[in-house]
């Protein structure tokens, strides 16, 4: 193991860069200010730009550093990306009457457990003004995001998430739908005074938890939607892969909403995964708020988990941790059963589905709307423009039975909603349901 620090690595190498490129040129070896790194930035602080001192900035490239692993997070879906390479190694250049000149620039995390961002950059000591005010632009540049930008997608490369979903498309007890939504609007019209009467950030956090497949990705979906109605700004973390830089990705989130400069939805998928890990002390410090964002015009966090058990001790017991809530059941009732198969069922839908509804009571979303494009789907491939009832039943078989193989075959993940008695969510033993699990598997295929 090497024992310097990083910043003295990075020293060493940006040392060797520069003699490489101008020999014995000499330089002022300088903290620097991580903007300067921010694709955004770039992108913002435009070639020709002049600066103090009769001085021209002329553009940048990135030049390898195998000390830094350049990160992309920020992503739009259907427009360009915006955000990128937050750290990496870079070359500036400038035009001055004296003779051009170029700062060697790098920037990465702290540590590999620190999101902290440390940035050095070499300057010849006669352009140190040049390079300052060149570096105030660039912090500038990336204070607040263009507000052409309403959606940012943080995460891996499959992030995929699209605020197009309708609010009557999510089929769940009126009563839910109706108190997340004024949760939200009570918190942007009134909540927010309120929290700076107080001198404290307005940021307000609920939690969606409930078994795979009912519905919790579809509502956020929903809520950004009408956000987004609202000129409110999403930002849209993704589910988080187990690779070890996880609070990297709520880090970029929290700075996006402090500067947005707007209102904004912060929607955070498997909120459980990064409470497994080492990051789990800065994640519970942005919810007790020693690291919430602050954001003037208020912040809303909608969490999502599968797992009542991994937050309940930690945030359920806490109070202020979470503000609210909402347990997302499988289908309750006959009623919201109906509704789901009709709605799967489209143009197909026919009077003695009805029959098809009680056994659909305690499934959830994702399993009816697969066992009515089943039946669908069969009933086109046997030139029948309608589906009987047989067909139905059929799919329903089927279905059930192939998740009950994946019983045998596939490990069971315990989901823990059957652990009763004081868990902090109420009576949920009815939807216990590993394989409502399994199928979920199955769908993401
Ligand atoms: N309440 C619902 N109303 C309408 N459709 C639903 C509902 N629940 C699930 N579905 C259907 O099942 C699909 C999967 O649901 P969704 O991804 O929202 O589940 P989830 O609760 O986020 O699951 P997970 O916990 O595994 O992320 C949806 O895209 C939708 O087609
Ligand atoms: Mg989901």
């Amino acid at each position: 193991m090497d024992s310097k620090m990083r910043y003295e690595r990075l020293a060493v190498w940006a040392d060797t860069e520069w003699k490489q490129r101008y020999a014995d040129r000499e330089y002022q070896l300088l903290w620097a200010a991580e903007s300067c790194g921010n694709q955004l930035a770039q992108s913002r602080v435009k070639p020709r730009r002049r600066l103090k001192n009769k001085t021209y900035y002329t553009g940048v490239v990135q030049i390898p550093c195998e000390l830094v692993i350049s990160i992309s997070e920020y992503v739009v879906p259907g427009r360009k990306a915006m955000l990128g390479e937050t750290v990496g190694a870079f070359v500036f250049s400038f035009e001055h009457p004296d003779g051009d000149f170029e700062i060697v620039y790098v920037s990465s995390y702290y540590r590999d457990d620190d999101p902290n961002i440390i940035a050095i950059a070499l300057v010849p000591p006669e352009h140190l003004d040049a390079w300052v005010n060149f570096e105030t632009l660039c912090n500038e540049a990336v204070r607040r995001p263009s507000r052409r930008q309403d959606v940012y997608i943080i995460g891996g490369t499959n992030a995929y998430f699209k605020p197009t979903v309708e609010w009557n498309e999510v089929i769940l007890p009126a009563h839910i739908k109706e108190d997340l939504h004024s949760d939200m609007e009570a918190f942007f019209k009134d909540g927010v005074p309120i929290y700076q009467e107080l001198n404290l950030a307005p940021f307000r956090k609920l939690l969606l938890v409930g078994p795979p497949g009912t519905g919790k990705t579809m509502l956020c979906a929903a809520m950004a939607k009408r956000a987004l109605r609202r000129s409110r700004v999403v930002v849209y973390v993704s589910g988080a892969d187990d690779d070890g830089a996880s609070f990297h990705k709520i880090h970029h989130a929290l700075n996006v909403v402090a500067n947005a400069g707007y209102p904004v939805l912060l929607i955070v998928e498997e909120i459980d995964v990064y409470l497994r890990k080492d990051d789990k002390a800065r994640i519970l410090n942005v919810l007790d708020g020693l690291e919430s964002p602050n954001n003037a015009r208020g912040a809303l966090l909608l969490a999502t988990t599968n797992y009542p058990e991994v937050i309940d001790e930690r945030i359920s017991k806490r109070p202020g941790r979470m503000d609210r809530i909402f347990v997302i059941p499988p289908i309750p009732d006959e009623d919201l059963a109906r509704q789901m198969l009709q709605h799967y069922m489209g143009p197909q839908w026919h009077e003695e589905h009805i029959d098809m509804v009680p056994s659909l009571v305690g499934q959830t979303g994702a399993f009816v709307r697969e066992i009515a494009l089943h039946a669908r789907m069969l009933a086109a491939h046997n030139q029948r423009r309608t589906v009987d009832l047989e067909t139905l039943q059929q799919s329903v078989f089927s279905l059930t039975n192939q998740m009950n193989t994946g019983d045998d075959l596939l490990p069971r993940r315990q989901i823990g909603f059957g652990s009763s008695g004081g868990n902090g969510f109420g009576d949920l033993e009815e939807i216990e349901s590993p394989d409502a699990y399994i199928e979920e598997e199955r769908l993401d295929d």
